[in-house]
């Protein structure tokens, strides 16, 4: 593995159950694995996907993979009770070595962290039965847009993503399944996107996604701080600018993720 933006602390871990939680609402609506009957989940770290999964779909099955133990460890944890649907196994996504073929494949912001991620993609078409459905959900944060234009967090975003991209991520990604999938060789390929437009016409729910966008911001800190990337007061000047976001009669606060499905012929 290589090294990874948000780390694998415990305070990270539990972002990720808080970011499923937050953000289920915009992305389960489009998601459909009805006549499914057992899936894989790829980078599916400490279960926070899975647990919602498994809520949404009641007779399927889920086989988790992740690259690193101890997020597997961890969604054994949180995922204990549903032992009879769930299985996991610690794999490289860009070698899958796999016991069965499956009929779904779920991925959601893992396609962005992995180094020539095509290859997971055309490893897994090979582990797919044919008909079976593929549901990704990524980033594409060029999409990112807020008033008032404020330097520390306009600062902050651009070295964010210029960080991730050095450890040979892509935060555009999204924007890219699309073609991605169809070198893969998958077909009937759609791609619709999802997110937020919000200002002060609901300032519940922008308080709500500034407070969780925070969080995501902050989860790359310690290791662009450590990189000698960022230091500790740009840090707490992108903190601040989303406070004052919050906070402004003019707010406004857009991002859009792309969702993208297909078929296995
Ligand atoms: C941002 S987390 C997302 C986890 C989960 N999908 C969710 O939405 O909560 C990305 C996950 O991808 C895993 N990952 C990174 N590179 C991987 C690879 N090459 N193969 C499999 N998993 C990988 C990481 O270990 C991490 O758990």
């Amino acid at each position: 593995m290589t090294s990874y933006i948000h780390g694998y602390v415990p305070e990270e871990q539990e972002r990720l159950l808080d970011q499923a939680g937050v953000l289920a609402p915009l992305i389960y609506p489009a998601i459909d694995f009805h006549g499914c009957k057992h899936i894989l989940e790829i980078g599916s770290g400490v279960g926070a996907q899975t647990q919602v999964l498994l809520s949404l779909f009641r007779d399927m099955k889920i086989t988790c993979v992740d690259a690193v133990e101890s997020q597997i460890e961890k969604a054994k944890s949180n995922l204990s009770g549903n032992d009879s649907r769930l299985s996991f196994l610690v794999q490289d996504a860009r070698n899958l070595d796999l016991p069965r073929k499956f009929d779904g494949a779920f991925l959601c912001w893992v396609l962005e962290h992995i180094p020539n991620p095509q290859l997971v993609l055309e490893s897994l078409i090979k582990s797919l039965q044919p008909g079976a459905k593929i549901w990704i959900t990524e980033v594409f944060n060029s999409s990112f847009y807020f008033q008032p234009a404020l330097s520390g967090l306009t600062n902050y975003y651009e070295k964010y993503n210029s960080f991730h991209k050095s450890l040979d991520g892509d935060p555009d990604i999204g924007a890219k399944l699309g073609n991605m999938l169809s070198k893969a060789g998958f077909k009937e390929i759609t791609l619709s996107h999802g997110g937020f437009h919000l200002s002060q016409h609901d300032p519940e729910s922008l308080n709500k996604i500034i407070k969780y966008w925070k969080g995501l911001m902050k989860s790359g800190a310690a290791a662009m701080i450590s990189s000698n990337w960022i230091t500790e007061e740009e840090v707490n000047a992108m903190e601040k600018d989303l406070d004052q976001i919050a906070s402004d009669e003019n707010a406004v606060f857009y991002y859009q993720f792309v969702q993208a499905n297909a078929t296995v012929f």
